[in-house]
């Protein structure tokens, strides 16, 4: 397969063909997306939860983000990959955010940055594109402002909320936003948006009328135990917590009766060579 460019994005959107994107974390998560033919892979800040068992993503460290996404980049060969500025490495100002950016690039080995939030961003937005690094924008439920936002609530749910994430949407795009990350929306607001636009959107909570859809990988794997907790908007495709559990039980059942490891596992010695050891 090619490897994905902005240009391949752009296509993508241009012929109406929706976007695959999910997210990854470490080097097996990152090849097998890359493996399934996701055109993006995104290096969330949600891996402060999947990966790291934190709270909520606002203590990842932008140390922490570089590391996880330089080894999706050795895994990832053909999709672009995108790594998510962790809260607090760009909001001091654009010259903050851009060198951030910078650091994704060098360090991190992606292939564009991804920020959240709307018009207030734009000037950070403009700054990191003019240097030529790509942004990926992140509007609607914006998860690293929780705090502010009284929850994981979703947005645009009236004419005025729904105009303002119009309004963002604009912004980002102006500033030079190649696609945009809209999350926890109505589904007729985000299709709204998505007409409006004439760059991509990424939906997460936000229907099938966007340009393409973006999931956590550990959500739609079924990597997880039962009971946790899950959006609305996440479907389950598979069960690899179960297939795990089924694996690693079977091996500590066959261990303890030392049906493992069966003769194919073992190596040989001839037997002249074991007669003489034994003596
Ligand atoms: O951190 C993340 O995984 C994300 C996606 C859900 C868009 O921001
Ligand atoms: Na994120």
């Amino acid at each position: 397969r090619k490897k994905i460019t902005l240009g391949s994005i752009r296509t993508l959107y241009k012929r109406g063909e929706p976007i695959t994107m999910l997210t990854a974390h470490d080097f097996p998560s990152g090849h097998v997306a890359d493996a399934a033919g996701m055109e993006i892979v995104l290096v969330g800040d949600s891996l402060a939860m999947v990966a790291m068992g934190m709270e909520n993503t606002n203590e990842v460290l932008m140390e922490e983000m570089l590391l996880h996404c330089r080894s999706v980049a050795r895994a990832a060969k053909t999709a672009l990959i995108i790594g998510d500025m962790p809260m607090g490495s760009y909001e001091i100002s654009p010259e903050q955010a851009l060198e951030s950016a910078i650091r994704f690039t060098k360090e991190g080995r992606v292939h564009g940055i991804k920020l959240e939030g709307g018009a207030e961003m734009a000037p950070t937005i403009k700054k990191i594109t003019t240097a030529g690094i790509p942004v990926l924008g992140h509007i609607g439920l914006t998860p690293q402002r929780q705090n502010a936002l009284g929850g994981f609530r979703v947005q645009g749910k009236t004419c005025a909320g729904a105009m303002r994430v119009l309004e963002d949407a604009l912004a980002i795009q102006e500033a030079g936003c190649f696609a945009t990350v809209v999350e926890a929306v109505p589904a007729e607001v985000a299709a709204l948006i998505t007409k409006r636009l004439s760059i991509p959107t990424i939906g997460i909570g936000a229907g099938n009328g966007c340009s393409g859809q973006v999931l956590v990988q550990v959500d739609m794997t079924g990597n997880f135990p039962p009971g946790r907790f899950l959006p609305k908007f996440v479907k389950k495709y598979g069960d690899v917590w179960g297939e795990s559990l089924k694996a690693i039980h079977a091996y500590r059942d066959e261990t303890k009766s030392r049906a493992y490891p069966a003769s194919e596992h073992t190596y040989p010695i001839p037997q002249a060579e074991l007669v003489e050891f034994e003596r």
